[in-house]
This record gives C-alpha cells, sequence and structure tokens, in this order.
C-alpha cells in the first residue's frame, strides 16, 4: 500500500488533555455520589461528551434520575471546568516526538487530518501552535455517528481527498483503533497492550511515532 495520508486523533495523541478530560468528568461525578476511576475512564477515551455522560451516570446507577436538560447543564459544566484547564496550554504541552513527527511527515509532503471527537479540537491546535500542519480538520458536530464507528475517519480521508486504504490513523483509545480498523487504515495504537490490542501496530508512547519505522510496518 502507498501510503497518502497520517490522520490524527488529538486527545492522549498530541497532547495529554485525556487527563484533563479525566480530572474534569472525576470532579462532576464525584457531585452526584459516583466515583470514576482510571480503569473506567478508558472507556471514556474517544467518546463524545454526552455519550460520556450517559455512561458515567450508568457506571453510578443514575441513568433514569436526570432530564435530557439536566444533563445538558452537566456536560456543559464539566467542559466549563475542561475549557479552564485548557487555557493554561502552550506548545510545551505537545507530548514528546508530535512535533518531529509532524515536521518529518510534511517534509515528505504527506497529508495529515485531525479525527477528534471533540468539539474544542481546533481551540487546542491553536494553543499548541499546530493548526497549520493539518490540511483537515473534520468537525465532529456533522457527524451521524462517534468512534468506533469508521465514520469521523472517512470523512477525514474523503476531506483529504484520498483513498482511506492510502491512510495511517493513530490513536490512544480502543474505541478508535476499531473506527480506523472498520475504515480499513493502518492503525497506530498509543497505550498499554490491553487497550490496544487491536492496533496493527502498538507503542508505549508518542516517542516511537518515527515516519520510517511506521512505513515499514505498513508494508
Ligand atoms: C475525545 C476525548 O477526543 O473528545 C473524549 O477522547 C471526549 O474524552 C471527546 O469526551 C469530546 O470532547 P469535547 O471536548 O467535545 O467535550
Ligand atoms: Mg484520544
Amino acid at each position: 500500500m502507498s501510503v497518502k495520508g497520517f490522520i490524527f486523533d488529538l486527545d492522549g495523541v498530541i497532547t495529554d488533555t485525556a487527563e484533563y478530560h479525566f480530572e474534569a468528568w472525576q470532579n462532576l461525578a464525584k457531585n452526584y455520589d459516583i466515583t470514576i476511576d482510571r480503569e473506567f475512564n478508558e472507556q471514556l477515551k474517544g467518546i463524545s461528551r454526552m455519550d460520556s455522560l450517559d455512561r458515567i451516570l450508568n457506571h453510578g446507577g443514575r441513568e433514569t434520575d436526570f432530564t435530557e436538560a439536566q444533563k445538558e447543564e452537566m456536560a456543559s459544566e464539566k467542559n466549563g471546568e475542561y475549557v479552564k484547564l485548557i487555557e493554561k496550554m502552550t506548545p510545551e504541552h505537545i507530548l514528546p516526538g508530535v512535533l518531529d513527527f509532524l515536521n518529518e511527515l510534511k517534509e515528505h509532503n504527506y497529508l495529515l487530518g485531525l479525527a477528534s471527537a471533540s468539539k474544542n479540537g481546533p481551540v487546542i491546535l491553536e494553543r499548541l501552535n499546530l493548526s497549520g500542519y493539518f490540511d483537515t480538520i473534520v468537525d465532529p458536530s456533522l457527524l451521524a455517528k462517534g468512534k468506533p464507528d469508521p465514520e469521523i475517519f472517512l470523512t477525514a480521508a474523503h476531506q483529504l481527498g484520498v483513498k482511506p486504504e492510502e491512510c495511517v490513523g493513530i490513536e490512544d483509545a480502543s474505541a478508535g483503533i476499531e473506527a480506523i480498523n472498520k475504515a480499513k487504515m493502518f492503525s497506530v495504537g498509543v497505550g498499554d497492550k490491553e487497550s490496544m490490542k487491536e492496533a496493527d501496530y502498538r507503542l508505549d508512547s508518542t516517542e516511537g511515532l518515527v515516519l520510517d519505522v511506521i512505513l515499514n510496518k505498513v508494508k
């Protein structure tokens, strides 16, 4: 396969905002007497804001306790805290190896896409000074289905004008790896063996994002 595009997840791949999401959800959940730990948090990675809230309420046995309007209010409360956390971000918050990798991809004229479920994605890229690297950003509010559905990755490939089979997708969420695999792209997973078990190629950390190494795995 000849690779033409690289499609990135954002939270947990480009920057460590997965940690901020966890912190903000944990605080919100606490207000409603629900405890969430890191193991449970794995299930929230890659999942939209409202679906994450539903999973948390289910986890606490409180799925029928709130109206839709109350849930909207809770989700916007969580987002308010999250937005405060990301306001302090600078390019120093780019994960190790990511900037070198992006530069390497640009030097070799690969097309770059962002396939993040986050509505805060464009703001975060701005704060990291990375907006200029991406040829396209998928708007998650226009999609019918979230990860693990492949729609977001297929949309990114379409917006880049390349075939899905010509793309490599990079994710830290098991739902994201499933989406990449269903899109028939080559999946690169950053994370532990258990959550990345479906990835075509797994890395312990973003420091392993090196173009030659990945292209050798794709062959
Ligand atoms: C994903 C994160 O990238 O974006 C999820 O992995 C998050 O944890 C989702 O819930 C939606 O983000 P936001 O910023 O729109 O609430
Ligand atoms: Mg992620």
